[in-house]
């Protein structure tokens, strides 16, 4: 195959530098600053990160090899690289359906995705009114519960984060993000940075720290563990085919394992510098490290408060909130879109206006689920829970699975050897990665998952 290589359709990256500002882009968002403190407070702290961290390690860097050697090998959706691929290596055709429920799985996730990255909307002009200023911690909560029990304000921040995405969508995600994401993401670093540093200052840092970082087994739960695993495939963006689409618009240079490697550790370590700035001031204020999606609104406003020029970095932090929020949701769709462009004949606008008013009709949903709909559960769930429950701990950890098994049991080593380019001295590299690949990713997804449902 390396003499009649394909073409993506959709064109590519300028350089393997804008892969890796893509990618990392996709990663680095919401989950990392919204979702991984308020899980790990929610499952005990430490011995989740502990299997976070592990996940990451052994299945999520390998999945992501594996991911952006199907897509740049592919070179088209996910519904379609797969189909070729699966052609290519004398399968069947039937592997198309990991292009499938990722593509449904994103459209899931983006629906709800917009909603609370409206949330992070509605903060920066919160923060830069100065609103948080000297508020205690009553105040501050006092703030979130009303935003969020206002259907109507939330569904004009749903409404403007999902025009925003699909402006960048309809446009191609090479223009305009790529320039965006390379000095923002930065921003974001240094003012986490910042906020670490106010969090030493509360007091409680070493509370903060110790529940991060000090394992105890008996605080996580089957559930919590399933709930890391899927953490670990949505944060870095993983088990959809996000990152394979990315991977289809890769330069043929590039070199798969190293990338992957820079996006994991960067967004590894975002991650952890959100858990460092938000458990120190939940302890300081005697605050809920279980309060749930609204833990970084109510604690990090608090912050804002008190540190001088809070107005401005708490405007500051939010915006680039935003920016992390949108460099990925606009991944999150792009595989519906490149689908529809390719078998529908669709122009990209088209194409992308139509996903983006689905996906915000859906978003409703979630909107309700915090308000109107807030006593309405199935299996103890909001409407949003189940969402979430189902996209990220269901479909992101079976769609790697399948992912694995087509890397290694149905594609050839010549072919995967090809594309992966491991030679000479990463030799030991590509046999690592095959290994976990084929044995450790199946096994421990499987493994968690019949453990969360009780069989073992
Ligand atoms: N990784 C992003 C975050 O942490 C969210 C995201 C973007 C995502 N694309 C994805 C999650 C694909 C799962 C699959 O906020």
């Amino acid at each position: 195959m390396t003499d009649k290589r394909r073409v993506s359709m959709h064109g590519q990256w300028s350089s393997r530098w804008a892969f890796i500002l893509a990618a990392t882009g996709s990663a680095v968002g919401l989950g990392n600053i919204w979702k991984f403190p308020y899980i790990t407070g929610a499952n005990g702290g430490g011995a989740f990160v502990i299997v976070y961290l592990i996940c990451i390690a052994i299945i999520g860097i390998p999945i992501m090899m594996a991911e952006v050697m199907l897509g740049r090998r592919g070179r088209q959706s996910p519904i379609n690289s797969m189909l070729s691929l699966s052609k290519e290596e004398g399968s069947h055709k039937g592997w198309q359906i990991v292009g499938w429920s990722g593509m449904i799985a994103g459209f899931l996730i983006l629906s709800y995705y917009s909603v609370i990255a409206g949330w992070a909307l509605a903060y920066v002009f919160r923060a830069a009114t100065g609103m948080f200023t000297g508020a205690t911690a009553e105040g501050i909560e006092g703030i979130y519960n009303e935003l969020v029990s206002d259907p109507e304000r939330l569904l004009a921040w749903h409404t403007l984060f999902m025009v925003m995405t699909m402006v960048v969508v309809a446009r191609g995600v090479r223009s305009g993000l790529e320039q965006a994401v390379r000095f923002l993401m930065p921003a974001l670093f240094v003012i986490l940075l910042i906020l670490v540093g106010y969090a030493m200052s509360t007091g409680s840092f070493m509370d903060g720290i110790r529940f991060l970082f000090t394992p105890d087994f008996s605080k996580i739960s089957k559930a919590g563990i399933l709930i890391a695993l899927g953490h670990a495939f949505f944060t870095l963006s993983l088990g959809m085919g996000a990152i394979m689409i990315y991977g289809s618009y890769m330069t043929d240079d590039a070199s798969i394992a190293k990338t992957s490697f820079a996006v994991a550790i960067a967004d590894t370590l975002v991650a952890l510098l959100a858990g460092m700035a938000i458990f120190p001031i939940v302890f300081a204020y005697g605050l809920e490290p279980g309060a749930g999606p609204g833990l970084i609104f109510k604690t990090l406003p608090l912050a804002f408060g008190q540190m001088p020029g809070g107005p401005f970095f708490g405007m500051l932090f939010f915006i680039l909130l935003v920016f992390a929020a949108w460099s990925s949701s606009i991944s999150l769709i792009e595989p519906l879109v490149a689908w529809l462009v390719e078998n529908h004949n669709m122009n990209r606008v088209t194409a992308s206006v139509m996903s983006g008013i689905f996906a915000w009709l859906l978003g409703i949903a979630t909107i309700f689920s915090f308000n109107l709909m807030s006593g309405v559960k199935l299996f103890g769930k909001t409407f949003f829970d189940l969402l979430d429950f189902l996209t990220a701990n269901i479909m992101l950890p079976l769609g790697g699975l399948f992912i694995a098994i087509f890397a290694t049991w149905v594609m050839s080593r010549e072919s995967s050897r090809d594309e992966l380019a491991l030679v000479g001295k990463a030799e030991p590299v590509y046999f690592i990665w095959y290994f976990l690949t084929r044995f450790i990713t199946p096994i421990a997804v499987i493994v968690v998952f019949l453990n969360a449902i009780g069989v073992l």
